[in-house]
């Protein structure tokens, strides 16, 4: 087991967090075709009231991961898109891939039959080097988070997980989160902290 040291998310090491990002993201990502300026504005826009929640992990001098996770994560994404409207159109209109659901997203974030988790503290987003991965820094992480969320008193999180990316469903699964509804494109998982 690698000897993990965790750092909050801040401006010193954004863009630690942006290579992690696009080394472990696959390109169907959104937010993988940001530039390097867009995406770390992105995560320290998500990071920022998130102290705590949003850190990563270094073995040595090393970045090996990290964890965006905290409360209304949705409105923080909805806040950073409006706030950054001109440059996530032109992301858009040089991936014209993602017109068709962008579109479609926007319809469903005003349908009022939306499903809704029942838990409103979520993890956005978890990855590991590719280097590293399959050496506990996942589940280091995890158990990281869930410290910090005992402290807070959390009984209840939540995370949303692509179909296609069977590999972190079953990583999901293993440490203990339970399947609780899906749509077309996502799963939906909470697990319970006792
Ligand atoms: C998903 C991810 C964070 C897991 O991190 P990791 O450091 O590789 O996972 P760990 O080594 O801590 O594995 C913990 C457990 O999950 C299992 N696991 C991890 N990845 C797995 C995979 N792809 N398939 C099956 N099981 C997997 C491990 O076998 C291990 O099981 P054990 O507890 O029985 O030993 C990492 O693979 C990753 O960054 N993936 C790309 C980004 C991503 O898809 N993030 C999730 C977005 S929803």
């Amino acid at each position: 087991m690698l000897d993990l040291r965790f750092k909050p998310i801040n401006s010193r090491n954004v863009e630690d967090v942006c290579a992690l990002h696009r080394a472990a993201y696959l390109d169907d990502h959104f937010s993988s075709k940001f530039n390097d300026q867009l995406l770390s504005k992105y995560y320290l826009h998500l990071s920022d009231l998130n102290d705590g929640l949003c850190f990563i992990s270094y073995s040595g001098t090393q970045a090996v991961g990290f964890v965006i996770a905290g409360k209304s994560l949705n409105n923080k994404v909805k806040e950073f898109v409006r706030l950054n409207r001109i440059a996530i159109c032109f992301v858009i209109l040089r991936n014209p891939s993602f017109i068709i659901p962008k579109i479609k997203s926007l319809f469903t974030r005003f349908s009022k039959s939306k499903w809704k988790s029942t838990a409103d503290l979520r993890v956005l987003s978890i990855a590991v080097s590719p280097q590293f991965q399959g050496e506990g820094v996942g589940k280091s992480l995890l158990a990281h988070l869930e410290s910090e969320l005992k402290h807070l008193d959390t009984k209840l999180y939540g995370l949303s997980v692509k179909k296609s990316n069977i590999g972190a469903q079953e990583f999901y699964e293993k440490r203990g989160f339970i399947y609780e509804a899906g749509d077309k494109n996502s799963l939906y998982y909470v697990k319970e902290l006792i």
